[in-house]
């Protein structure tokens, strides 16, 4: 993977001008494969750039990908740039190629602690941009919230406007309060997760009510449970939110049922 080339002129190199998935396999499976590739249209069609593969031909790279027989867990990560032109100008001649570039890598096991102990937050006001719905690989802020959360021996950090949640860093956000789950709805000012919105079918399916309504912070704070989501880490329990303990300080017993849910829906 590290011999594949890219010309410096790459407008994803100088402008971070491109967008990207994360499609988890499962052992050839690729959970949601249809919803990860109609987010990549809509991401495309934002940035008005068209899509240089069919769906088939996208179906057909991923299945290569991961290999045959498939290896197990793995997940594809995929990026088209608008390509790479002479030279550097905001204004992209139309004539420029687009760069496509896919690579699979294993998905890290969930660490068996998870389950007991959760994971721990930090809360920061979200200082991105307002196409968030853009699954864009400009992604300085979600790097520089990284390092915070890391810093604060954190796993995520979760993102408020003027006091209201919007995501995590590189994850979505759902909290439960009287046995209800309760998650933004999705706008510009987050990114239309695919595991979320899985999360809430299944939830719809074995009949626990959901809310996709704003969530102030201080609301958050006091939830019975808070989980994250996305398509490597599937759906995490958060059990500590910038030091505090979140309910009972251990993953929630509606946790443990999506979590089962989830688990026999990847199979
Ligand atoms: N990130 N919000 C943001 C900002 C994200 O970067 C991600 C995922 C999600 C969850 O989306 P999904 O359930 O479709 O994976 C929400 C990927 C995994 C990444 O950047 O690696």
């Amino acid at each position: 993977m590290t011999e594949a080339r890219v010309s410096v002129m790459d407008r994803g190199f100088i402008f971070g001008d491109g967008v990207y998935e994360v499609i988890p396999s499962y052992g050839g499976y690729f959970l949601r494969l249809e919803q990860h590739l109609d987010r990549l249209d809509a991401s495309l069609a934002a940035i008005r750039l068209d899509n240089p593969l069919a769906r088939d031909e996208w179906r057909s790279v991923l299945r290569r990908l991961v290999g045959a027989p498939p290896a197990p867990d793995q997940s594809v990560y995929l990026q088209v740039t608008r390509g790479a032109p002479a030279s550097r100008d905001h204004l992209c001649p139309a004539d420029v190629a687009p760069t496509v570039f896919a690579c699979a890598s294993p998905i890290k096991p969930r660490r068996p602690e998870i389950a007991t102990e959760g994971v721990a937050c930090i809360t920061r006001p979200d200082i991105r941009w307002l196409h968030c719905e853009i699954k864009s690989t400009s992604l300085i802020a979600a790097v520089m919230m990284r390092r915070e959360a890391e810093d604060a021996s954190a796993l995520e950090t979760i993102m408020h406007r003027d006091g209201v949640v919007t995501e995590g860093a590189v994850s979505n956000v759902l909290m439960v309060a009287s046995n209800t789950i309760m998650t933004p709805p999705n706008s510009h000012l987050l990114l239309p997760g695919i595991t979320r919105e899985l999360t809430l079918l299944l939830a719809e399916e074995h009949g626990i009510r959901y809310l996709e309504e704003p969530v102030p912070l201080e609301t958050l704070r006091n939830a019975d449970e808070i989980w994250l989501s996305s398509s490597t880490r599937e759906v995490l329990p958060v059990t500590r939110l910038d030091g505090a303990p979140v309910g009972d300080g251990r993953p929630g017993p509606l946790w443990q049922h999506m979590d089962r849910l989830y688990q026999a829906h990847k199979e």
